[in-house]
This record gives C-alpha cells, sequence and structure tokens, in this order.
C-alpha cells in the first residue's frame, strides 16, 4: 500500500507573506448549521481540508444538494430528508455530532454515532446530553449511536459544567428552533461560536451575547437561507505565527485577525520572538532571531491560551533557553508528541496533566509520526527548526485540518515535500 509524508529539510528561515484560510472549526458548526435552514445558504471561505469534505458527505447522504466552488460551499438543504448520520461518515471527526442538535431542532430526532476525532483523552459528551435534556428532548445510547428525540422542544436554562466548545454549539443550535426562550451560563466563548450565532443570526435566528459566558436564544419557527463567510483560522494563524519564529523567520500573515491571538501573541512576546500588528488589521508580523526563552504555558479555555496551540508552541520550547513547564488543562492526554520530540533530541517529562521541557541547543531530524491534527502540525515546526532531514508520516491528519500547508510554507521559502512511499510487507 502506497503511503503518503511530509519531507522537511531543517534550517531554512520562513520569509515574505502568506494568507490565513477560513477556519476550520467554525466551518464545521456553520455547515451543520445550515442544515437548519428550510432555503438554500452559501457559505463562503471555506478551507480545503479533508474535514470539510466529510462535513459535505454527510449532507449529501441526509439528501441535500451540496455544490462546492472554490472556498464556497452552496448548500440546499430544502429537501433534507433523513436524521441519521451514516456511521462510516459520523466516526471520521468530532464535529458530526453537531448533526444532534441541527437535526434536532429541524425535525425532532436525530441519530449520530459516536463521533470521530483526534485521540487526546476521554471525551465525554454529557454535557450536551443534559442541554438536549432540558431543552425537552429524550437521549437514548445504544450501540455506539445516540438517539435524541423531541415532540416539541422548549427555552430553558442550561448551566455547562464546565465552557465547553462543542456543547454550547449543540444546545444553540438545538435551541434556536425551540420554542421560547434559551439561556446557556458558562458557555464557551471561543471565536468561531461567536462566529455560529452571526451565521445564525444571518438566518433569522435571534442569538445574544455568544462571546460572553452567558448567551442568550430566542427560538424562531424558522431559518432561511443566507450567504456567509466564516472568519479566518485562528489556530492555522498561531501555527503559521510559531513556525515563523521556529525558522528564525520574518512572516507577514495576512487576512489574520490579531484580537483571536492575543494569548500566543503574549507568550511569544515572552520568549522573544517580536510580533506587530501589520498595517491595517488583518495582518501579523512575526520575527524571531531565534534566541527563545522558556516560559510556562497553562492551556484554558478561550480568551486563555489554546489547547491547539500547546503541541506546535512545546515545540518550538524545546530548544528555548532554560526550562519550562507546561500545564494542559483541557485534554487527558495531549503529549504524544513530546515522545517524538524526544527522538529529536529533545528533552521532556510528562507528568499527568504537566510537561516539563529542558530546552536543548538544536533538535535533529529523523523520521516521526504526527499522532494527531496539532501534533502533525507540531511535528512540521520541529522538522522547519531541526538539523537535516525530518520524515513526517501519518500527513492524514494533518490534511484533515490545514489547507496546504506545505504549498504555503514553500512558498515562504521551508523546504518541504510531499512524498509516496510503498509500504513493505
Ligand atoms: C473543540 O473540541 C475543538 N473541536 C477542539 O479542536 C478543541 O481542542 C476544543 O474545542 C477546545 O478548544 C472542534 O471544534 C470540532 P470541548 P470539543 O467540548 O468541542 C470536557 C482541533 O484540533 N467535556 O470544549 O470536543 C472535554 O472532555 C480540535 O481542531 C466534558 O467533560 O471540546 C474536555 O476536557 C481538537 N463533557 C473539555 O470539556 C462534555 O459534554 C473541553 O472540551 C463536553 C466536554
Amino acid at each position: 500500500m502506497a503511503i503518503e509524508k511530509l519531507r522537511v529539510f531543517g534550517g531554512h528561515r520562513l520569509e515574505g507573506v502568506t494568507t490565513v484560510s477560513g477556519g476550520k472549526n467554525t466551518a464545521l458548526a456553520i455547515i451543520a448549521a445550515a442544515a437548519m435552514s428550510s432555503e438554500p445558504c452559501a457559505i463562503e471561505n471555506l478551507p480545503d481540508i479533508e474535514d470539510i469534505h466529510v462535513m459535505r458527505d454527510i449532507l449529501i447522504a441526509l439528501g441535500a444538494k451540496v455544490e462546492m466552488d472554490g472556498g464556497v460551499m452552496r448548500i440546499d438543504p430544502s429537501h433534507l430528508q433523513g436524521s441519521s448520520v451514516p456511521e462510516h461518515l459520523a466516526c471520521k471527526l468530532r464535529a458530526s455530532y453537531y448533526f444532534l442538535g441541527a437535526l434536532l431542532a429541524r425535525f425532532g430526532t436525530s441519530v449520530v454515532s459516536y463521533p470521530g476525532g483526534c485521540d487526546i483523552g476521554n471525551r465525554p459528551i454529557d454535557q450536551h446530553i443534559k442541554g438536549f435534556e432540558a431543552l425537552g428532548a429524550t437521549v437514548e445510547t445504544d450501540h455506539g449511536r445516540i438517539r435524541v428525540q423531541a415532540d416539541r422542544l422548549r427555552g430553558s436554562v442550561i448551566y455547562l459544567d464546565m465552557p465547553s466548545v462543542g456543547a454550547t454549539i449543540n444546545v444553540m443550535l438545538a435551541a434556536a428552533l425551540a420554542e421560547g426562550n434559551t439561556e446557556i451560563v458558562n458557555a464557551g466563548k471561543e471565536p468561531h461560536i461567536v462566529d455560529l450565532a452571526n451565521f445564525l443570526n444571518a438566518m433569522g435566528g435571534s442569538v445574544k451575547g455568544a462571546g460572553t459566558d452567558n448567551i442568550r436564544i430566542r427560538g424562531v419557527k424558522r431559518l432561511k437561507g443566507c450567504t456567509y463567510a466564516v472568519i479566518p483560522d485562528q489556530i492555522e494563524t498561531g501555527t503559521l505565527m510559531i513556525a515563523a519564529a521556529a525558522s528564525r523567520g520574518d512572516v507577514l500573515i495576512r487576512g489574520a485577525l490579531p484580537t483571536h491571538m492575543e494569548a500566543l501573541t503574549a507568550k511569544l512576546l515572552e520568549m522573544g520572538v517580536r510580533v506587530d500588528e501589520g498595517i491595517g488589521e488583518d495582518s501579523i508580523r512575526v520575527r524571531s532571531d531565534g534566541r527563545h526563552r522558556r516560559v510556562n504555558i497553562k492551556t484554558q479555555p478561550y480568551p486563555g491560551f489554546p489547547t491547539d496551540l500547546q503541541q506546535p508552541i512545546s515545540v518550538l520550547l524545546s530548544t528555548a533557553k532554560g526550562t519550562s513547564i507546561i500545564h494542559e488543562t483541557i485534554f487527558e492526554m495531549r503529549f504524544k508528541h513530546l515522545d517524538e520530540i524526544r527522538r529529536m533530541g529533545g528533552i521532556s517529562r510528562v507528568n499527568d496533566r504537566f510537561a516539563i521541557i529542558d530546552g536543548v541547543p538544536k533538535l535533529m531530524g529523523c523520521p516521526v509520526k504526527a499522532t494527531d491534527l496539532r501534533a502533525g502540525a507540531a511535528m512540521v515546526v520541529a522538522g522547519l527548526m531541526a538539523e537535516g532531514q525530518t520524515d513526517i508520516y501519518n500527513v492524514h491528519y494533518i490534511d484533515r485540518g490545514y489547507e496546504h500547508l506545505e504549498r504555503k510554507l514553500k512558498r515562504l521559502g521551508a523546504r518541504i515535500e510531499r512524498l509516496t512511499e510503498e509500504e513493505e510487507d
């Protein structure tokens, strides 16, 4: 069988201008929300990545007409019939569970298998279930499938035990077409939650307070069609910022929203990286001479330091001067990438939710694997920093969430190529 890998030759500075693609996690929620409309929607600025292709396939399997043209997806969900997401598609990504809330809202029933997504520890969905039940739905789980049903959904007050991104989104979807008012207390505040609220409002919904920890939704009878462009990808922006610093580069990142990047920017500045807002409000310039200081990082819900950037920045810290401590508070098992970095000469110890990283002068290229999506991005960062050649296996993880990453890096001067290799029996 042929397998793909990325080969990176380290030590080449990234220089020049690059542009951020549309937000993956925003787009996934918005595509599911489009299924709630009774009229066609056009969603613009979508990244060309595997997860978006799977969402398109789910919509088609449910009976929607879907066309993709460049970064625009035209969805006609008026003849949507099914309320059951095929298992082989549901298990490919986490966001398939947004169809639970979306189809429940539109048809009063939905069936979705337990979702897939990155293997970064236990990922329960009890808060989603609590939210659906509070709105009057019954939830049954059997044989790996979740079935949600309601004759009528009625607005309610839902207190989330933690500001879960997924539970906030699923409850917003279900509540948008419920009778009466819903309040989500201790809601997630991530930029993509705000973007989803804006999309629901553009469809005629009524969502207020998104971006605060108290979201108020007045249910409406129907949602209409609209045209909507998703916001830039916060995590791709951050990955490119870290890659620029890792290569001792000078990169202007266009189409980025600096206000979404404050937690990362603060840490990069503390490390000695120069970060400036470019001319105009939608760009960020990152410059580094490669001499980085150690910092401590604690991942937190937005606006704290994002867990999705913990893996790439921990690689950057592997050659910083001194010892850095990383506290991963969101997911149980998000340090698997450090095993790979140790193969490259990095020194780190992991103790439960903490990683202690002792900076070394340099990493040495060697074969490594992506253990999940952001770990894959972290391996690319490592390859840019390392001496010699780094071969990165499990490229399919990177393709799930980064649009043309190697093409973007190559244009900035990286030596990176995609190779196909025959697997030996
Ligand atoms: C979203 O995952 C993102 N995925 C993740 O990005 C991201 O890492 C995460 O939010 C945190 O920002 C998508 O948007 C598709 P959560 P999600 O619900 O919604 C616990 C990537 O690389 N929890 O905010 O699954 C949970 O176990 C991916 O793009 C419960 O206990 O994250 C975790 O510890 C990886 N019960 C914490 O809350 C629940 O019912 C936060 O999870 C729900 C969550």
